[in-house]
């Protein structure tokens, strides 16, 4: 089995450097930056994506942020930059509360960059230590070799470590409990076929893409055992906001009595909001339905609606994959 070369985002010569996830499965290019409004636009435009990746990229940003300038107010300005990219994914906020709580425990005076370097790299090697425990946590999901069923992207490329459902996905098929993996799309920008193809086919893993109407006809006709996706932002009650198509997801899964899991490290809980009427979702231009790698498949101006996730209500969940176990409806995260 090999080992992914590619990496979603690391620190190297003093600069982030993250794949362009917007050119893959094509390209696979990457950019080496320290300008905080190129971190910030690559979030916007998905360059850098997924919950924990997008957190880790806003941590090194705001260690970047007092590299050239040290001042209280570019930190602070730099910190809204980040916040404004993009609203679901809790982990996002979770880094930045992060970095400013470092930031504003230091002495005045102090070179507060390479402190917030090092918090940074820690958070990555949270991360990275997270997934370890979530792909091993995950195998008691699987009690036969399985049919998978998974939608999005949350594997290498989203996070700083190996990933989250398709990590447990990948770890289960080493240990020969996976038969094959379908694999929405994810419309309207294919994190599935671009991005979660594009780590199966490295991997060596057999599967199929399907699109997202699919599913229900697939569980019904092939037979899935399991379905499992990750979360931005799991509440108090375990009602969880995902890529949007998860909730359809969900209820197929309950009508077929299929089981349906969420993987995702603890730093996408968020117990400050109780339930999924919480969650801020967000909604992105209308343009993005109608125009694939720069080609029209229909009228761009058409009127539409593009909300980026959904939320599944937590009695659809037959359990929650984290770091510190699997957590079983209902939920009580303690
Ligand atoms: O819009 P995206 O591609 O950032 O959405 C990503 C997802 O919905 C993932 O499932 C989620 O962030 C978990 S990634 C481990």
């Amino acid at each position: 089995m090999k080992k992914p070369d590619f990496f979603a985002l690391r620190f190297r010569d003093n600069q982030l450097e993250f794949i362009d996830q917007t050119k893959l499965p094509f390209e696979v290019e990457y950019v080496l930056t320290d300008d905080i409004e190129r971190i910030a636009g690559a979030i916007e435009r998905l360059e850098i994506r997924g919950a924990p990746a997008i957190g880790i990229a806003a941590a090194f940003a705001m260690a970047l942020s007092q590299k050239k300038e040290t001042s209280s107010e570019f930190f602070a300005s730099s910190l809204v930059r980040l916040q404004r990219t993009r609203p679901t994914a809790v982990n996002l906020f979770w880094a930045l509360d992060e970095m400013r709580g470092v930031f504003n425990s230091l002495n005045p005076g102090i070179d507060a960059y390479p402190v917030l370097l090092s918090k940074a790299q820690q958070i990555l090697q949270g991360d990275v230590e997270s997934c370890d425990a979530i792909a091993a946590n995950g195998l008691e999901v699987f009690l036969k070799p399985s049919n998978v069923l998974t939608h999005c992207n949350t594997g290498a490329l989203a996070l700083g470590g190996g990933g989250t459902a398709l990590y447990v996905i990948k770890k289960a098929y080493e240990a020969g409990l996976v038969k094959h993996v379908y694999v929405d799309e994810t419309r309207p920008l294919l994190q599935g076929s671009r991005l979660t193809a594009f780590e199966l086919d490295y991997y060596g893993i057999p599967f199929s893409v399907i699109t997202d109407s699919m599913a229900a006809f697939i569980m019904k006709t092939v037979g899935i055992d399991l379905v499992i996706t990750g979360a931005d932002r799991i509440v108090a009650n375990g009602d969880s906001a995902n890529k949007i198509g998860t909730y359809n997801l969900a209820i197929a899964s309950s009508y077929h009595n299929v089981p349906f899991y969420i993987a995702a490290p603890w730093t996408t809980i968020d117990t400050n909001s109780q339930t999924g009427d919480d969650i801020v979702i967000e909604e992105r231009k209308q343009s993005e339905l109608f125009t694939v790698r720069g080609n029209d498949i229909s009228i761009p101006t058409y009127p539409a609606r593009n909300p980026s996730f959904d939320v599944t209500p937590s009695n659809l969940i037959a359990g929650i994959i984290t770091d510190r176990g699997l957590y079983r409806y209902p939920y009580t995260f303690v």
